[in-house]
């Protein structure tokens, strides 16, 4: 799909669909009235005939006979004082898939501006992107019908950069979702370890992998125990992306890496969607996704991407329930719940992380199913005892429309993970286990700031929303790269 930015006036645009948003009470004023006049009232009678109310999201379209306008395309963009970047997004990812349903393949669209050009074109063009995203990488015969093939945005003239940093952005957000999408028989630890090099290569990054003896030489017995019993080796990856000159801060994003997740000898039982867990490794393909963004945006930002891959199986060789691990800052953790893996790679990648004094760290992982209880499947939860840093995020939250939000950092909860015979278990009580699983992490942190995103629910959409399809979302890109470009 080619997107472009023109100057052209509505009233001279021609081709097979011009999309035009409206806001609540759908009035029609300026350009667009002028317009209605020159197509003899058929937007006024499309608006009436439908009842179109130009409520965010509603949308409307009529063929245009005898018109250099195959079809006009109507979208709703709600209250105007409500109008926000992600609204934009919203509304052009509305328009996408009622195009490629009228079979549209030359589109133009007339919305209004937001905050500047440069984020209303970023905003569309991430909205019609991701939108039209589909994985067909595993269908014999993809569909191949109603393909868009260019798009204009009126009015937006000049904007070229903007829509490359949205097709960087959005080139991200797709790495994220066919990693997350892709089985476990596709996406293993030495794959994950092949795309992070691809990455490093492509775009000039730093590149380290530690393989399961260096881990070992770390220490990382809480990360090798969770690998112990997979037949595929263990990859630690760590990405850096320096800027030219000296960097205003140095971050650090980590991301839970299970390619798979069986819950090892505490199996996850049938109907406890086990299948799903192709997707634990949501945290690291934002992560990786994050990283082929950010290298490409080059901010005056130093950034490290780090993640410890692995798979929680079972063998003979497995981890057994009751067994005591060793992290690599020497605390002991009694494993009385194989399928609390997720923390326990964290352990070692939060202690490693910290020895890059770095100016915050944050963590993304698809911790606990309890989180999906609190928050549902569109928001992920934000523990941080750091207010800037939590408010950094919310503020990127806010920007990307990848929502967040803060949960308490409640010490108290920590007591039910006392262990007799460890420094701690590594699960607590079953009520607020999501809160537990945070301040397990909490242990692995000495005094950067740090924050750890609880992405369980948000990684996946079980139908379409809005620019998400049905599948991996990508959850997680957007949000991190406006909070490190910010
Ligand atoms: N990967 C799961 C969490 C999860 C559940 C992600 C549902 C996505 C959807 C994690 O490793 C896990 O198994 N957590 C356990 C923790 C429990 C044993 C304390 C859980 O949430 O049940
Ligand atoms: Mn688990
Ligand atoms: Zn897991």
């Amino acid at each position: 799909m080619n997107v472009t930015v023109t100057g052209t006036s509505l009233l001279d645009w021609s081709g097979d669909g011009l999309a035009i948003a409206l806001f609540e009470g759908a009035e029609l004023s300026g350009d667009v009235a002028a317009l209605d006049q020159k197509l003899s009232g058929a937007i006024a009678e499309l608006i009436a005939e439908v009842e179109f109310k130009g409520k965010s999201g509603n949308t409307a379209s009529t063929r245009i006979a005898g018109s250099s306008i195959r079809k006009i395309l109507l979208v709703g963009l709600g209250n105007p004082d409500d109008l926000k970047l992600e609204k934009l997004r919203q509304a052009a990812a509305s328009v996408a898939k009622l195009a490629k349903r009228e079979r549209c393949k030359t589109l133009a669209l007339s919305f209004p501006t937001v905050e500047d050009a440069a984020a209303t074109t970023q905003a569309i063009v991430e909205g019609l992107e991701l939108a039209l995203y589909k994985d067909v990488r595993f269908k014999s015969e993809p569909d191949q019908n109603g393909k868009i093939e260019s798009v204009e945005l009126l009015g937006l003239a000049g904007q070229e950069a903007a829509i490359q940093t949205a097709r960087q952005i959005c080139s991200g957000v797709f790495l994220a979702r066919e990693l997350v999408a892709a089985p476990a028989n596709y996406v293993t630890p030495i794959t994950m370890a092949e795309t992070a090099l691809a990455i490093a290569n492509e775009h000039g990054l730093e590149i380290q992998i530690l393989e399961k003896e260096d881990c070992e030489k770390l220490g990382m017995g809480a990360f090798l125990g969770v690998a112990q019993a997979s037949d595929l080796p263990p990859k630690f990856i760590h990405l850096t992306y320096k800027p030219q000159g000296t960097p205003r801060r140095k971050l650090a994003i980590i991301g839970k890496g299970l390619t798979f997740d069986s819950g090892g000898l505490n199996i996850k039982g049938a109907g406890s969607g086990i299948e799903m867990m192709k997707t634990d490794m949501g945290g690291a393909g934002a992560t990786l996704g994050a990283a082929k963004a950010i290298a490409q945006l080059k901010p005056d930002v130093e950034v490290h991407f780090i993640t410890a891959v692995t798979e929680n199986m079972i063998s003979g060789r497995a981890i057994h329930p009751g067994d005591i691990l060793t992290a690599s800052n020497g605390k002991t953790i009694e494993i009385n719940n194989t399928d609390a893996e997720g923390r326990l790679t964290l352990a070692d990648a939060l202690v490693y992380t910290e020895k890059l004094e770095v100016d915050a760290i944050v963590d993304l992982a698809t911790l606990t199913g309890a989180c999906v209880i609190a928050l549902g499947d569109n928001i992920a939860g934000l523990w941080s005892p750091n207010d800037e840093l939590a408010d950094q995020l919310l503020k990127a939250s806010g920007e990307s429309g990848e929502k967040l939000w803060r949960m308490p950092m409640e010490e108290k909860y920590f007591e039910s993970m006392k262990s007799g015979i460890a420094d701690m278990k590594n699960t607590g009580a079953r009520a607020g286990g999501a809160i537990s699983a945070a301040i397990f992490l909490k242990q692995f942190v000495k005094d950067t700031p740090w924050a750890h995103l609880d992405v369980a629910g948000p990684v996946w959409a079980d139908k379409e929303n809005g620019y998400n399809g049905a599948g991996a979302t990508g959850y997680g890109v957007r949000l991190l790269v406006d909070w490190v470009m910010s």
